[in-house]
């Protein structure tokens, strides 16, 4: 294992969870935030975001000692060998990845750092990024190498602790070698590489895996009008090893803090040196038209109007087992109901106030439990596949609405028990029962 105190900056999903797995690998770590009631609470071993297993872990290495929480970047950094960059990246608003906080905050701590440290940038920056970082920095004694994460929100501190393979870059292949070593404990395959290479694994990975999504979402829109039916189409594809079985269950578009902003920052990267790309801007149309789908589903449920329509959400957050509304597939469909006149009322195991309107989505008032956000709907629509849907009781969900339409965005539910307490089922890419 390398010599040498870590310092992670930034402690959001990707630094708070890096950060503790790093601790619990044996390292030093020391996490520094900019803020300091946030930085008081993960002192006192709270964490503030809903992920699986990080609490017991940070816990344990707050107990241990080698897992410290400190007010702003310079003190996180001084003494430090390595220096993970775990820092927002935006979406600019042109498609291009705002880096204005990571310049920043290498220049407040260039001139800190000890000779022979290692900057390491975590978060999903463009390729070249490296190499302007080396700019800012104008230190010669100090290596940048770029190392992507590959959590996904929910299983973050799983996805780090047995990653499929770490991928370390740098121009200074022996300071990507002693960041690679920081994983030794994990036995995972470690990929090393260019700066650019490392940079654009990340993006090519993310937006493959998006492409993936949308071709499968487009093939139960065809499965619909065939007669066809996409899970077993998913089924029949993924035995191809070359395909896999992974990322093929349609629903209700993709979303996240990832997939929009980074097929959307590959494709301008692509477009800004003049390479066409053109599979890239289909993959986010795509995902528009699986969203638009879902849409159609419900008013077609509705009998053609939405206007003034009861409509119960099941489901709020862009996936299940996160808190994340941000680009939800779910606040998608909703906005596009509620541009109809629908009347909203939703439910998510995460959401317990009402959301206002914000990011141009709509206002959406939280009911208690599902059943409560079903009472008097015409349709209810499932947008995020949440395990604790497909143990619904169908029974109670016609007492309390009845005839109602369940629209099914991501076949979870069973059927048959929806049609056996009398409701209308209808679900995505597949015939719906009796048909
Ligand atoms: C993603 C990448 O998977 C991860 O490697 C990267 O580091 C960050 O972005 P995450 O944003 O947590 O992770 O979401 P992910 O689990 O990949 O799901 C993305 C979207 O695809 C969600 O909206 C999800 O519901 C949807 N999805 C996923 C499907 O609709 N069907 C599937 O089969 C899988």
């Amino acid at each position: 294992m390398p010599d040498g105190r870590i310092a992670v900056i930034g402690t959001g999903y990707v630094g708070l969870t890096s950060g503790t797995c790093l601790a619990s690998l044996g390292h030093e770590v020391v996490c520094g935030d900019v803020d300091p009631a946030k930085v008081e609470r993960m002192s006192g071993g709270e964490v503030p975001i809903f992920e699986d297993g990080l609490q017991e872990l940070m816990r344990q290495g707050i107990a241990a000692g080698n897992l410290t929480f400190v007010h702003g970047a310079r003190n996180a950094v001084r003494g430090a060998r390595f220096i993970f960059l775990c820092l927002p990246t935006p979406d600019g608003g042109d498609g291009r990845a705002d880096l204005r906080i990571v310049h920043q905050v290498v220049a407040e701590i260039g001139p800190l750092l000890d000779p022979g440290a290692i900057l390491v940038t975590k978060s999903t920056v463009p390729v070249g990024t490296a190499e302007d970082i080396i700019v800012t920095l104008d230190r010669s004694d100090v290596s940048v190498v770029s190392n992507p994460e590959f959590l996904q929100e929910g299983t973050a501190v799983r996805n780090f602790m047995k990653p499929d393979r770490v991928v370390v870059g740098s121009q200074d292949r022996a300071a990507a070698e002693a960041v690679a070593a920081l994983y030794d404990k994990l036995k995972a395959p470690k990929v090393i590489t260019s700066a650019e290479s490392s940079e654009l694994i990340k993006y090519a990975s993310n937006a493959f895996l998006a492409m993936k999504l949308s071709f499968i979402n487009s093939i139960a829109g065809l499965a619909e009008v065939v007669g066809a039916d996409v899970v077993e189409i998913a089924h029949g594809m993924g035995f191809d090893e070359r395909i896999g079985d992974k990322f093929l269950k349609a629903g209700p578009g993709w979303g996240g803090s990832c997939f929009p902003k980074d097929t959307k920052a590959l494709a301008t990267i692509a477009l800004d040196r003049g390479v066409s790309f053109p599979l890239l801007a289909a993959t986010t149309l795509s995902n528009e038209e699986a969203q638009d789908r879902m849409a159609d589903k419900v008013r077609d449920a509705a009998g053609g109007d939405l206007a003034g329509v009861k409509v119960a959400l099941w489901g709020l957050t862009f996936k299940a087992n996160t808190d994340d509304l941000r680009d939800s597939p779910a606040l998608e469909v909703a906005l596009r109901l509620d541009t109809e006149g629908a009347r909203l009322r939703g439910y998510d195991p995460t959401v317990s106030a009402d959301l206002p309107a914000k990011n141009g989505y709509p206002a959406v008032p939280a009911a208690g439990d599902a059943y409560d956000a079903a009472a008097g709907a015409s349709v209810i629509v499932l947008l995020t596949e949440w395990a604790e849907f497909a143990e619904i009781d169908m029974t109670k969900v016609a007492e309390v609405a009845p005839g109602a339409v369940i629209v099914d965005g991501r076949n979870l539910l069973d059927p048959q028990a929806a049609v056996a307490a009398g409701l209308r089922y209808v679900p995505l890419g597949r015939r719906p029962p009796g048909c």
